[in-house]
């Protein structure tokens, strides 16, 4: 079976784009692989945290990928910090990546962008990154496309290390979904939908209820050409529309621009098929959310399980360097 690896950042809740880049994904690849999903806590802590916060966070992110499908009988979820071989790869890895292969990436520099101070951490995250993935032996990372990047890095990064010390980490590839691979914001859709996004209209949130998802697609801005063609370029917030519905009833985009002529109608035929993609989603949401043990256990069982395979991995890479065995 092919081993998949994939990782989320327990900051604010999980979004429209989420689920349709990515843990959608998770769900269907959890029955064709043998899949880890990581809430990435310690990625978290890259930007300022309130104390407590990054913890529950973590929990509650942990509740809403299991409200989502991932089932801990056919999938190991466990937490980043959980398993303490992440970060003693991750500085392995920083040994392995250059300054300035690190400074060509795109989320650090939106991210850095107008901040009076600027973590290392921020700067040296995709090493982390790269470490979540190879520990695993992963052969295939599903994600959004705005993570091509790291998971490219992740693989030079790789073949750099096995050319410097022989054959260790396997080579993965990024699974980027043919569609909702980069969902825009409704109010601004020239910048993708993003739990960092200024306004709350333009970001559907898992749990948003109903009446409030209808809303926002009402409320989308489109522009003034009148016409309904998928043209991102030209036309960003319409196609955005024709994506989200489109990925939401497993149709390509062009084929549902085909079926309208107005705006009104795509926009409310679009926040109605959210609507119905959220609904069994909030309805488990409900649930697990009241049985926060059983969550804790998922965790616990996850994180032994991915410890046992990272622990091999991380191992094999310290004596491939040649480090002096403990014992
Ligand atoms: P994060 O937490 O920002 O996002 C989690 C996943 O959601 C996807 N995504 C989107 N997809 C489509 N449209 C959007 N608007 C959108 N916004 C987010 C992301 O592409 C991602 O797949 N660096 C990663 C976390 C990470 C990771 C890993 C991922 C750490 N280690 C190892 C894969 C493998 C991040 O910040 O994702």
């Amino acid at each position: 079976m092919p081993r998949v690896f994939s990782g989320i950042q327990p900051t604010g809740s999980l979004h429209l784009g989420n689920l349709l880049g990515a843990v959608r994904n998770w769900v269907h690849e959890q029955d064709q692989a043998d899949s880890f999903y990581c809430v990435v806590d310690l990625h978290a802590l890259t930007v300022p945290a309130a104390p407590g916060a990054v913890g529950s966070q973590t929990l509650e992110l942990a509740t809403t990928l299991l409200a989502c499908g991932l089932d801990p009988a056919r999938c190991t979820l466990f937490v980043q910090s959980h398993v303490p071989q992440h970060t003693s790869l991750g500085w392995i890895l920083q040994c392995t990546t250059g300054f300035g292969e690190l400074r060509r990436m795109t989320q650090f520099k939106e991210k850095s962008l107008g901040q009076d101070s600027v973590s290392a951490g921020l700067f040296t995250y995709p090493a982390l990154q790269a470490a979540d993935i190879l520990l695993y032996d992963t052969d295939s990372v599903p994600v959004g496309e705005d993570q091509r990047q790291h998971i490219e890095l992740t693989r030079d990064v790789a073949e750099r290390f096995n050319s410097r010390y022989g054959e260790t980490f396997v080579i993965p590839q990024a699974a980027v979904p043919t569609a909702g691979a980069r969902v825009m914001d409704l109010q601004e859709p020239d910048r993708k939908m993003s739990k960092s996004s200024s306004t709350d209209a333009g970001i559907v949130g898992l749990d948003d209820p109903p009446e409030s998802v209808v809303k926002k697609f009402k409320r989308a801005v489109t522009d003034s050409l009148g016409e309904v063609r998928y043209d991102p370029d030209a036309q960003p917030g319409v196609s955005n529309l024709l994506s989200i519905l489109g990925a939401a009833t497993n149709r390509a985009p062009e084929s549902v621009a085909a079926e309208y002529t107005m705006y009104g109608p795509l926009k409310s035929d679009a926040g109605e098929a959210v609507v119905e993609l959220l609904r069994p989603i909030q309805s488990q949401l409900a649930e697990f959310r009241s049985d926060p043990a059983a969550v804790a256990v998922a965790l616990r069982t996850g994180a032994d399980k991915a410890e046992s395979v990272a622990a091999e991995v991380l191992e094999r890479a310290e004596r491939h360097i040649g480090l002096l065995p403990r014992r």
